[in-house]
């Protein structure tokens, strides 16, 4: 079956808005333009940019977004209150395809919190999709938990929001507790039901709290709804939201039973998996599907000995449709600059010619004490190149002696603030002493949330990519790192994070959200 004579699915991509509201995934600004681009890039429909009242830095996000979209829907989230929905049209009202997205929580625990009647309820989204409209000619409209909504009343208020002129309703699974019949039974009924429902589009707005994000989704999809609601990677509150790569491969890879296309082009999955995970600080977990480390690796003897007779016998999609390099040379030490700007488009990395220097030098370092550089080294490179820089606190040299039978000690040697400054502590092994020496260089309040260790490539002169995540007064920040010392990776990864809740901690209202978006009141 071609693409072209499969009904369309749209792809609304909310990363930036529920998947960066998931703790501890907060996004820079100029982090979140990158991903937005990056996902327009990718032929994503609709970007959910954020939550503009929610504070400055939000609101300062969803405007730049929208103003640099060239294709894409810009859409900002708004809850059912008129100051939301100005700030959001504000926001959102420079895109060349502006949306405003409201809800309200609809089902019994949901209503209990504004502490609002059915009838003052049902009052309030004809109020406030009305405003909507009045200001945008594209709204959407949201009954939060949905899916624990009583039928009667959710009929009644979905009935609202389309006389009101909402021109997509959003059906979300908010705590992830529906199951694939039900939520195909919930949009078809709907679809049947309520007067006007086939002129406007029937979302699906999924949470994995029991692993059935991507099967509630297509289930949905099958039912009739033709917005799918996804992040990248997952990433969202508790167990996250639907994942976009999975949703997209499947209506791909199985195009025969599911005759849905979607715009999405999917050789650009691979890229931006990588900079959200990085970005956000969330590791992709290895067996993820589609996306993670070991998607399509073939360990087992059987499995390979397949793999090499056909490569269909264990493999249903390629590598190279989600933009995976099918079989990658490694660089070495004697590898040009020229060979690593290949390297580096082959992964889909574009980098301007300063970058090129920088990640060129980091590269002849690591080759040096490496043997081969592998693809997963250099975007651990790049990452690097990207994240760091001109920041309150810089390693300028660590040594750390550990042996049996005594406390290691760490020597550090940090710029802090400009000022250079060292000290030698010992601690309980090389990574207790070395963070010991960077809270005595700069006393801090943030507690070690996380702490992980993963090898980017096999052997032992492999690189190892830390991420720490630290939490002070409520704020949480990520950092990542990687380094063939795992201690220094460790030292770097620790001072990245701070340096975040450094940056935070001085724009305090800036990228901090004032507004929980379930506050609805
Ligand atoms: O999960 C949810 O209900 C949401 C709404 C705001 C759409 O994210
Ligand atoms: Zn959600």
């Amino acid at each position: 079956m071609t693409d072209d004579s499969k009904s369309r699915v749209y792809i609304f991509d909310t990363t930036l808005r529920d998947g960066e509201q998931s703790p501890g995934a907060t996004m820079t600004h100029a982090e979140k333009l990158e991903i937005a681009e990056l996902l327009e890039d990718m032929g994503v429909d609709i970007i959910e940019a954020g939550f503009p009242i929610a504070s400055e830095g939000d609101f300062r996000a969803v405007s730049e977004i929208a103003q640099r979209s060239k294709t894409a829907v810009i859409c900002g989230l708004a809850r059912a209150q008129l100051g939301d929905i100005d700030r959001c049209w504000e926001a959102v009202r420079q895109a060349p395809r502006p949306r405003i997205h409201t809800f309200i929580g609809t089902s019994p625990l949901h209503r209990a919190i504004p502490n609002l009647s059915m009838d003052e309820m049902a009052d309030r989204i004809h109020q406030t999709v009305t405003h909507a409209r009045n200001l945008c000619d594209n709204v959407q409209w949201s009954p939060m938990d949905a899916t624990r909504t009583e039928w009667d009343y959710l009929c009644r208020v979905v009935e609202i929001a389309i006389k009101a002129g909402a021109t997509t309703i959003n059906i979300p699974d908010t705590v992830g507790y529906t199951a694939p019949r039900e939520s195909a039974d919930l949009i078809r009924r709907l679809i049947q039901t309520v007067p006007g429902a086939d002129e406007v589009i029937f979302a699906t707005h999924c949470h994995n709290d029991l692993g059935l994000a991507t099967a509630n989704t297509l289930a949905a999809v099958e039912g009739g709804a033709r917005q799918v609601e996804c992040t990248i990677n997952g990433l969202g509150e508790r167990a996250g939201n639907t994942a976009l790569e999975e949703v997209v491969m499947a209506l791909k890879v199985r195009g025969d039973i599911m005759p849905f296309a979607t715009g999405v082009d999917t050789r650009k999955i691979m890229h931006i998996s990588r900079r959200v995970s990085t970005v956000s600080g969330f590791p992709v977990q290895f067996n993820k599907a589609i996306v993670g480390k070991n998607a399509f690796a073939h360990e087992s003897g059987i499995h390979q000995d397949g793999m090499l007779k056909n490569k269909e016998t264990f493999e249903i999609m390629r590598p190279e449709d989600v933009g995976l390099a099918g079989t990658s040379l490694p660089l070495g030490k004697h590898s040009g600059r020229a060979a690593l700007r290949a390297k580096l488009r082959d992964l889909g990395v574009e980098v301007g010619d300063n970058q090129l220097k920088d990640i060129f030098v980091r590269f002849k370092d690591l080759a040096d004490r490496k043997k081969e550089v592998f693809d997963e080294d250099i975007l651990a490179l790049v990452t690097a190149a990207m994240t760091e820089g001109a920041d309150h606190l810089e390693i300028v040299s660590l040594k750390v002696v550990c042996g049996t039978g005594g406390p290691a000690e760490a020597v550090l040697e940090m710029e802090v603030g400009g000022q250079e400054m060292s000290t030698t502590m010992e601690g309980d092994g090389p990574v207790d002493a070395t963070f010991k020496a960077v809270r005595a260089l700069y006393p801090n309040k943030a507690r070690l949330q996380l702490y992980q260790v993963n090898a980017v490539t096999e052997g032992t002169d492999a690189q190892a990519t830390v991420s720490v995540r630290l939490e002070e007064d409520g704020k949480i920040a990520t950092g990542q790192s990687a380094d063939t010392d795992t201690v220094y990776a460790s030292a770097k990864a620790y001072v990245n994070a701070l340096n975040r809740l450094h940056v935070r901690r001085s724009k305090t209202g800036t990228d901090t959200k004032e507004i929980s978006y379930k506050d609805v009141s």
